[in-house]
């Protein structure tokens, strides 16, 4: 292999599984002629059965298939009655979605800082929680957790819903609780960077009935609906406003397909991972991610703590110039800085306040002036920032090879050594 020759196959885990399963459940939809879950000429209910086992794996009462993870964190945010007046409480490390549900509710999101676990710090969290403050949206991400029993136990002493966001670590776990089990919703996402896919796609998971019908009715149409799949409208209390996210049953014939595929797809990348954790632990000054329970790591993702920015800014396009790339069309080995709308000052539409239309609401909203004074430009969190400074990120797809591992060491050690580390 030639030197800078990409070492590193593309970091989309669930899609190296897409084999005859799925296309065997895709076909049975097809040839039902059923694609649409409520009801057809011979519904095959794969989304009923995803759900359930959905239900199961995280020991919940109950689960909602949706048509993406963004969708999922919009209509659970509305389960949980959030809207102007409202701060939901949400990492500086996160994705574009978690900020756009918020905006996109009327609500306003409140930044708290994260730790070395690269989750929610629960301490800042102590110190962000007001009196607006409704909903604690926890994230788990690059695919393990923080202290998110602590978090909930915070949120929980002061009122507050907790919404996990479990869409990067789907299949992970807190000593011996699956993610998802913890909150009081929580959402997935199966879009095709998750470590199951159908392309698109999501999940919300709950355990109170009132927030599941709402979410229900908020998914669909506004309305719950009836044993016939038919809308029913006359229960004053179920008559909201929908957004049409329904999950077709074609994703869910092939997310059905994933899910049964997904603790192989997990158990491949942490074994990986831990191999490039241990591999790469001996560099003087490296410190790797803080993960408090290794066992319970999806694997996904590997994140490098460099002792400072410039070490970060030499080691990366090193080891990349070395091989430690994917193809083009891949994001891997990759200082987090350059780690896009995942940084919440990245997100520009939130440094600059941008209104959902010319009105500038929910900024604007006169309900909302309490956060006149909230920030969400570089600065604003230092721990993030810090973090951000001096981090690379590794992802880990499940097809890496124990050999590829070892190649991306041996490249980190030389190119840690020739610069002096
Ligand atoms: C943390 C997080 N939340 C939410 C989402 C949104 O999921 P989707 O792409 O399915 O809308 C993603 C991924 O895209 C994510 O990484």
């Amino acid at each position: 292999m030639a030197p800078n020759e990409p070492l590193l196959p593309y970091e989309w885990p669930g899609s190296y599984f897409i084999g005859e399963e799925e296309i065997e459940a895709v076909n049975q939809v097809l040839l039902a002629r059923s694609p649409f879950r409520f009801y057809g000429h011979d519904l095959q209910h794969f989304a009923t059965r995803l759900e359930a086992i959905f239900r199961e794996r995280l020991g919940r009462q109950y689960a909602l298939g949706v048509n993406s993870g963004t969708a999922a964190l919009s209509i659970s945010l509305a389960a949980m009655d959030v809207g102007p007046g409202d701060e939901v409480l949400v990492p500086g490390y996160l994705w574009v979605s978690c900020a756009a549900a918020i905006v996109r509710a009327g609500a306003i999101p409140r930044l708290v800082d994260i730790d070395e676990t690269f989750c929610m710090d629960p301490a800042d969290l102590e110190r962000k929680i007001t009196s607006r403050s409704k909903v604690v949206l926890y994230i788990h991400m690059s695919g393990a957790t923080g202290d998110i029993a602590e978090v909930v136990k915070i949120a929980h002493a002061h009122g507050l819903h907790v919404l996990e966001d479990v869409a990067q670590a789907n299949g992970a776990s807190f000593r011996g609780r699956r993610l998802g089990s913890f909150g009081d919703m929580a959402i997935f996402s199966f879009q095709l960077n998750k470590n199951m896919t159908s392309g698109e796609g999501g999940m919300i998971a709950c355990d109170d009935k009132m927030l599941y019908d709402r979410a229900v009715a908020v998914h669909d149409l506004g309305y719950p609906r009836n044993e016939q799949g038919r809308l029913v409208t006359d229960d004053p209390d179920m008559q909201l406003w929908g957004q049409g996210s329904r999950m077709s049953e074609l994703t869910a014939a092939m997310a059905w397909s994933q899910v049964q595929k997904l603790d192989t797809i997990t158990g491949s990348m942490r074994k990986i991972n831990h191999l490039l954790y241990r591999g790469l632990a001996g560099i003087a000054g490296l410190r790797p991610r803080r993960v408090l329970d290794p066992d319970g790591d999806s694997g996904a993702f590997a994140l490098l703590i460099w002792p400072d920015a410039e070490t970060c800014q030499q080691i990366v396009p090193a080891t990349r110039a070395a091989g430690v790339t994917t193809g083009p069309q891949g994001i891997n080995n990759v200082m987090m800085r350059d780690w896009g709308l995942h940084l919440y000052y990245n997100n520009l539409s939130l440094v600059h306040k941008r209104g959902l239309n010319s009105a500038g609401r929910p900024w604007s909203d006169p309900d909302n002036a309490f956060a006149s004074d909230y920030t969400y430009h570089k600065g604003t969190l230092p721990q993030a920032d810090d973090l951000f400074s001096r981090t690379s990120l590794l992802e880990v797809p499940p097809v890496m090879t124990p050999e590829i591992a070892e190649r991306v060491i041996a490249i980190f050690r030389d190119c840690a050594a020739r610069l002096g580390l």
